[in-house]
């Protein structure tokens, strides 16, 4: 059995493997599937400071080698989810990452004020790179200065640790992971989604009701590699990668290109035993490599 622990932004995990925020909830369904101790974190639902039934319907589309999303940030907000959601995952042995999101600098601060010293919380990701909300979200994470307000804002409110989740829809990912770094940020996630759309032919319109929305799966693969690689090259901060992950290969490559932990997400819905199948499969790679901790491999392709 290799080492498969890790640890990234001061946060201590038992296998580099995350579930994505937006892919997984608040863990109560894959609860159903397997025990979320498998895990070595969760990344929640982005949460905001009040609840949001996020866009109209539809919301999902298929596409070849990946999918859509414009869900638009629905969640049942800050205080629910530390009244009873944050109590739910406290039950597992795993790290429990909140993801936040807001319209302005204040909610992103507030949120994350209204975590600091709630039991059990790892860290914090901070969503910059939302593409499906008019106001905030992907708006924050494509110019430096303001991400860096973000970050600032919300390093000011919390001592726990701090991921920015960056938005690869953007010229200079290098520029954004600086910034933030520079802000007070403990480590960075990316990709977020790349921001597309589907079109209905016999219906001639858009199909999502928001027309654009966010595209993840296998097809963004290459470009979420592309980036970890450039930010592991230029700026000297842990990188948890993720974009289009559905096997311990996959996930392998991301740790080769600069990644110390990885997330997975819309691998969980073609198959919903992805998490501890690609954990069991690490574990196999690993040995059959003769590489007795996972951490020997980060940056290894550089
Ligand atoms: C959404 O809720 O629209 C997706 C969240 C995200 O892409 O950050």
């Amino acid at each position: 059995m290799a080492n498969l622990q890790v640890s990234v932004a001061g946060i201590e995990l038992k296998n580099p493997l995350i579930t994505a925020s937006g892919t997984c909830g608040y863990g109560r369904e894959l609860a159903e599937l397997f025990d979320l101790s498998l895990l070595g974190g969760i990344s929640v639902k982005g949460t905001t400071l009040q609840p949001r039934a996020g866009n109209p319907t539809p919301r999902i589309a298929e596409t070849a080698s990946g999918m859509l999303n414009s869900v638009g940030l629905q969640n049942p907000g800050i205080d629910r989810v530390i009244a009873t959601e944050i109590p739910f995952l406290r039950r597992f042995n795993t790290a429990i990452i909140i993801n936040i999101a807001g319209h302005s600098v204040e909610d992103y601060r507030a949120v994350a004020a209204r975590l600091e010293g709630e039991a059990g919380v790892a860290g914090i990701e901070v969503n910059i790179s939302c593409p499906n909300v008019s106001g905030g979200g992907m708006a924050f994470g494509v110019d430096p200065a303001v991400a860096a307000e973000v970050i600032s804002a919300v390093r000011g409110a919390t001592r726990l640790p701090l991921i920015a989740k960056l938005s690869p829809n953007v010229t200079d990912i290098v520029a954004i992971a600086a910034a933030v770094k520079e802000a007070g940020c403990d480590a960075v996630s990316l990709i977020n989604t790349l921001h597309g759309m589907v079109i209905d032919v016999e219906k001639r319109a858009p199909l999502l009701a928001n027309k654009f929305g966010g595209l993840s799966g296998p097809a963004v693969k290459p470009i979420a590699l592309r980036m970890v690689w450039q930010v592991y090259e230029a700026v000297d901060i842990p990188i948890i990668g993720l974009g289009g992950i559905s096997s311990a290969e996959d996930a392998i490559e991301f740790i080769m290109a600069g990644a110390s932990a990885f997330q997975i997400g819309s691998a969980s819905f073609h198959d919903p035993q992805a998490a501890p199948r690609i954990i069991e499969q690490l574990d196999d790679w690993l040995d059959a490599h003769g590489v007795s901790a996972i951490g020997e491999l980060v940056g290894a392709a550089h």
